[in-house]
C-alpha cells in the first residue's frame, strides 16, 4: 500500500474536500495521478459524495499495478459505481515533451532555484540527486511507452475539476490536454518541476484566477476559470 500524501488530515485535503462538499455544480472531476486511492482520491470522493447525483463522474487513474490494485478494491468495495478507475498513464510517450532525461537533467541545472528539493543542493549533490531521478524517468516512461493512448487523450467531454498529482515529468503534458475541457485545476508539488510552470502560466492568463494556494510539502494551488465554460 502506497503512503497517502493528501489525507483528509491535511490543510491540502481539507480544502479539497470543503471545496467539493461546498459547491454542488462540481459533478464531474479528474484525479491525475491516485496511488493506491487512500489519498487524495478519498477527499475527492468524499467531496462529491455530499452532493451526488446521476450525473456525478470521478475518473482516477494510477498506472503502476500494485498501487491501482489497492485503488480497485478499495472502489469496488465502497459501492461507489461513479467512481472509474483505470490502470493506464494519463498520457502516452507522444504527449510527453521531455523525450530524453539528458532534457530534464539540464534544466535542472540550469534551473535548480526554481525548485525546493534542488535549490539548497552544492553542485556535488545536485549532480548525485539528478543521478538518482534517472531511475524515475525509466519507470514513469515504462507507462507512457506501455499505453496507446494516455486516459486524458480519450475523455468523453468536459469536467468542472481536475486534481494534477501524477508523473514528475508529465505535469505540464497533462495540463496543455485538459485546460480546455475543464473549469478548475488543482496543482501539487507546485515548487517542483512536475508543476512549476503550469502555476507561472496560469498566473499570467486572464482567464484564470488563484482561489488558494497552501505552502503544504511542494505547495498546492487551485485555479479557477474567472467565467465557466
Ligand atoms: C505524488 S503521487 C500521488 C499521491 C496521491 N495523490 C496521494 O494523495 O497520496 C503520484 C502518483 O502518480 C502516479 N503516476 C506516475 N506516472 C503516472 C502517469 N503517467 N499517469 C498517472 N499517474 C502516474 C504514481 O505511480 C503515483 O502513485
Amino acid at each position: 500500500m502506497r503512503t497517502p500524501e493528501i489525507t483528509i488530515d491535511t490543510m491540502v485535503g481539507q480544502y479539497i474536500f470543503s471545496t467539493l462538499a461546498n459547491n454542488k455544480n462540481i459533478k464531474r472531476v479528474i484525479e491525475i495521478g491516485s496511488g493506491s486511492g487512500n489519498g487524495s482520491t478519498v477527499c475527492i470522493a468524499n467531496g462529491l459524495n455530499v452532493n451526488l447525483t446521476k450525473d456525478t463522474k470521478f475518473v482516477c487513474m494510477e498506472p503502476v499495478e500494485s498501487h491501482y490494485n489497492d485503488l480497485r478494491e478499495a472502489i469496488e468495495n465502497s459501492g461507489a459505481d461513479w467512481i472509474e478507475y483505470h490502470n493506464n498513464s494519463s498520457i502516452s510517450f507522444d504527449k510527453l515533451s521531455i523525450k530524453n532525461y539528458d532534457d530534464y537533467r539540464s534544466h535542472c541545472l540550469d534551473n535548480k532555484e526554481k525548485y525546493q528539493s534542488l535549490k539548497n543542493l552544492d553542485n556535488e549533490q545536485l549532480v548525485t540527486e539528478l543521478e538518482g531521478r534517472e531511475v524515475w524517468y525509466e519507470e514513469d516512461c515504462e507507462h507512457f511507452k506501455k499505453c496507446e493512448k494516455g486516459v486524458l487523450e480519450s475523455l468523453d467531454g468536459n469536467y468542472d475539476l481536475c486534481l494534477i498529482d501524477g508523473s514528475e515529468f508529465s505535469g505540464y503534458d497533462e495540463f496543455k490536454l485538459i485546460e480546455d475541457k475543464v473549469n478548475m485545476i488543482f496543482l501539487d508539488d507546485i515548487m517542483e518541476y512536475k508543476c512549476r510552470k503550469i502555476v507561472d502560466e496560469l498566473h499570467e492568463n486572464d482567464d484564470w484566477i488563484c482561489m488558494s494556494a497552501i505552502p503544504e510539502r511542494n505547495g498546492f494551488v487551485a485555479f479557477s476559470r474567472t467565467h465557466y465554460k
